[in-house]
């Protein structure tokens, strides 16, 4: 069983002023390959931070995190950016969609700055589009288009490298419940038919409940891990 991503004892803290506020305490987890976790937690406890942290969006204080093989602490920030961009895709509350560029411009983007070619890029965000259901809307601008529709662009863009991780921070938590459900449901059948490693971070204990494995955290510590009931394990 391969591990795609190790987090050994992460601690980070944030200066407000004089004071430094602690956001993870010490923080160990592993996630295998195909392996669809969600991180659980009330507002404030962390998982934003460590979402971040394990995105190499930023760095931790202490700590160590690896991704596929490579000790991410001990590289540089460009090859962190290159890291960034060819394993790991990101999926945001807010969808976080180029404005300008249709829905096929911003599945597009990443395979460019990859240097993949004009005529390969656009194929693959074509076909990729297609896997998320919104081949009919891609000429459609991220305004032009609903929550549920601009997450499934969001979704796209992310799986476009074909990263080998896809960390998604609250992707339900700017849609209604129904759409929500919808995109939940969306990472599972990825997960489930292309063996896509996920991440999903998420207040919502149904939700929680749809991976593999959930990571409860509390406080910046890890309270529990539990393996779920309702999918087979790995
Ligand atoms: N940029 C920041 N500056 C100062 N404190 C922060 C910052 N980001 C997060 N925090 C604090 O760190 C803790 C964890 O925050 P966060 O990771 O966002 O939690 P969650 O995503 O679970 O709501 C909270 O106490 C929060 O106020
Ligand atoms: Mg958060």
């Amino acid at each position: 069983m391969t591990i795609i991503l190790g987090a050994k004892d992460i601690k980070k803290s944030y200066r407000m002023g004089k004071v430094l506020v602690p956001a993870l305490r010490g923080v160990s987890f592993e996630v295998r390959e195909g392996e669809l976790v969600t991180i659980f937690g009330p507002s404030g406890s962390g998982k934003s931070t460590l979402l971040h942290l394990i995105g190499c969006l930023d760095r931790p204080d202490e700590g160590e995190i690896l991704i596929d093989g490579f000790n991410v602490l001990r590289v540089s920030d460009d090859e962190l950016a290159e890291l960034r961009l060819k394993k790991i895709g990101f999926v945001f509350q807010f969808f976080n969609l180029l404005p300008r560029l249709t829905a096929l411009k911003n599945v597009q983007l990443p395979l460019t700055i990859a240097g993949t070619s004009e005529e390969e890029a656009l194929k693959r965000a074509e076909e990729t589009l297609k896997l998320v259901g919104l081949e009919a809307r891609m000429h459609h601008k991220p305004s032009e288009l609903s929550g549920g529709e601009q997450q499934r662009v969001a979704i796209a863009r992310a799986l476009i490298n074909n990263p080998k991780i896809v960390l998604a921070d609250e992707p339900t938590g700017n849609l209604d419940t129904k759409t929500g459900w919808e995109i939940v449901q969306l990472m599972k059948e990825l997960n489930e038919k292309k063996g896509q490693t996920f991440v999903v971070v998420t207040h919502d204990p149904h939700i929680a409940e749809t991976a593999h494995r959930i990571i409860h955290l509390k406080d910046g510590l890890i309270e529990g891990i539990k393996e779920a009931p309702k999918r087979n394990k790995l």
